[in-house]
């Protein structure tokens, strides 16, 4: 294997490689400070593959909604912690999700996944609040146990979930927020349909997961590793 010469500029970085040195072409940027110079924006391909929060709320006057979001994760297990993140605004002013759990304190969030995959992008659509997206979207609602927005009952996986904390992140729109929105969960529904020999078998649920660009991720193919072990 031979030596890559360094390129001149700012993009020239040097990269170790096992035995070898190696000089890689590597770009760089400064995000809103500078630009990227590529076709697509390649930032949230960089940060991937994100599972989907399917998030479910109430309004204060009980209208159900249905959005799904990528910045969505598990952030503590003990107690368990979700999170996922509200970005920008629809036609209609702020996002519902965000507006509703302000309101009532309370969220339920459905694994997509990839039986799921088309109505789980009709319920993106940016519909005005008084739309169910269950409804939009050709979706069956199952009550939850101990809160008030429903889960999506096609779905194998799903967390009731009380509001934490909302955190506001800085935002490049003086007219829209970013918000971290992270609820404790305090019920979880899997269906038995997903369990082998007491597992959660990913390989039958079949998460999908949000790339880059207009590219998703389907779990097929799983493999384990023992944790490290540290001395004798
Ligand atoms: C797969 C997928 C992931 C999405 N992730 C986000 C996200 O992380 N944050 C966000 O603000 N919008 C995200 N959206 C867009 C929202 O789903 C969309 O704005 C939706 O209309 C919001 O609905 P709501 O106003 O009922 O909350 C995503 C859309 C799709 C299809």
């Amino acid at each position: 294997m031979g030596h890559r010469s360094p390129r001149n500029g700012p993009g020239a970085v040097l990269a170790a490689i096992g035995p070898f040195v190696a000089y890689h072409p590597l770009m760089f940027y400064r995000p809103g400070a500078e630009a990227h110079g590529l076709p697509h924006d390649p930032l949230k391909a960089c940060v991937a593959p994100r599972p989907i929060g399917w998030i479910s709320t109430v309004s204060a006057d009980g209208r159900v909604n249905l959005a799904p979001y990528s910045f969505f994760n598990m952030f503590a297990s003990s107690p368990p912690v979700i999170g996922y993140c509200s970005n920008g605004r629809t036609p209609f002013g702020a996002k519902d999700t965000v507006s509703n759990i302000e309101a009532t304190g309370q969220f339920v969030y459905s694994m997509a996944t990839w039986d799921l995959r088309e109505a789980m992008n009709e319920s993106s659509a940016p519909v005005a609040p008084d739309v169910d997206e269950f409804q939009y979207a050709g979706l069956e609602a199952a009550p939850s146990t101990l809160v008030k927005p429903p889960r999506v009952a096609a779905s194998p996986i799903a967390f009731e979930c009380e509001l934490h904390q909302v955190v506001e992140l800085p935002s490049t729109n003086p007219d829209a927020r970013n918000v971290l929105v992270l609820g404790k969960v305090v019920g979880v529904h899997i269906s038995d349909d997903v369990l082998n020999e007491g597992l959660v078998d990913l390989t039958r649920v079949k998460p999908i997961a949000r790339l880059g660009y207009r590219d998703y991720a389907v779990v097929e193919k799983v493999f384990s590793m023992n944790p490290p072990r540290v001395g004798s």
